[in-house]
């Protein structure tokens, strides 16, 4: 399979792109994978972690925080245009943006292509490949929706990263597998098991 490019963006869901990175890897994808500015911000907020902004250091961080040394990981600066990925002659199966912030969605949505993720996520639908994008923002104001109708249209999947209760997850940690594994669904990918509905 072609490569699975893995984009981050600065919104409050980061143990969700944590667990995504981690699953893929642990299942030997090859994963590019990209930060923007804001999401380095979120994890030191949130998360308490600073993350190296230089690839090759930030390739060994993420091995030795999730402590997984399968599949193939390249990292990618947000603002590094001339990266393999930023090319439709590239191949990759698909693209995917965990958690999408409501800005890098408004940028996509109108084709302002300003940093890698942005070009990217362009060269998916330009190509006819699958775009999934994970909004998370609450509540949704017009702009945000009237973009996530116009990215629909032009092929992208939007799959919100809402949790389902049906479940009965017991921990956070089963919650956020639910969340991950349902949104790579999308792509056919089984990324690990999950306790799905099979009716009343
Ligand atoms: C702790 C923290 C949490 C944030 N959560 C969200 C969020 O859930 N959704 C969102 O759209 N923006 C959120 N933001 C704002 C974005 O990070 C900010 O708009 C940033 O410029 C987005 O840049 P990016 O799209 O390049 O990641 C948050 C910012 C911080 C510092």
């Amino acid at each position: 399979m072609h490569p699975i490019v893995l984009a981050v963006t600065g919104a409050s869901a980061q143990p969700l792109a944590e667990r995504a990175i981690q699953l893929l890897l642990r299942q030997e994808f090859n994963v590019h994978l990209i930060l923007s500015r804001g999401a380095y911000e979120v994890w030191s907020s949130e998360m308490n972690v600073k993350i190296p902004l230089e690839p090759l250091q930030q390739e060994v961080f993420w091995r030795n925080h999730l402590n997984e040394s399968k599949g193939k990981l390249i990292c990618h600066r947000w603002n590094h245009h001339s990266a393999n990925i930023a090319s439709g002659s590239y191949k990759t199966h698909a693209m995917v943006i965990l958690p999408c912030t409501m800005g890098t969605l408004g940028r996509i949505a109108s084709g302002y292509s300003q940093g890698l993720i942005e070009r990217c996520a362009d060269v998916h639908l330009k190509e006819g490949r699958k775009l999934i994008i994970a909004p998370r923002e609450s509540p949704f104001n017009l702009i945000h929706l009237s973009n996530m109708k116009k990215l629909s249209i032009a092929g992208a999947s939007i799959v919100p990263p809402i949790p389902g209760w049906y479940t009965k997850a017991q921990t956070l940690d089963e919650m956020i597998d639910f969340i991950v594994i349902r949104l790579f669904d999308s792509l056919d990918i089984e990324l690990g098991s999950l306790n799905r509905w099979s009716g009343s």
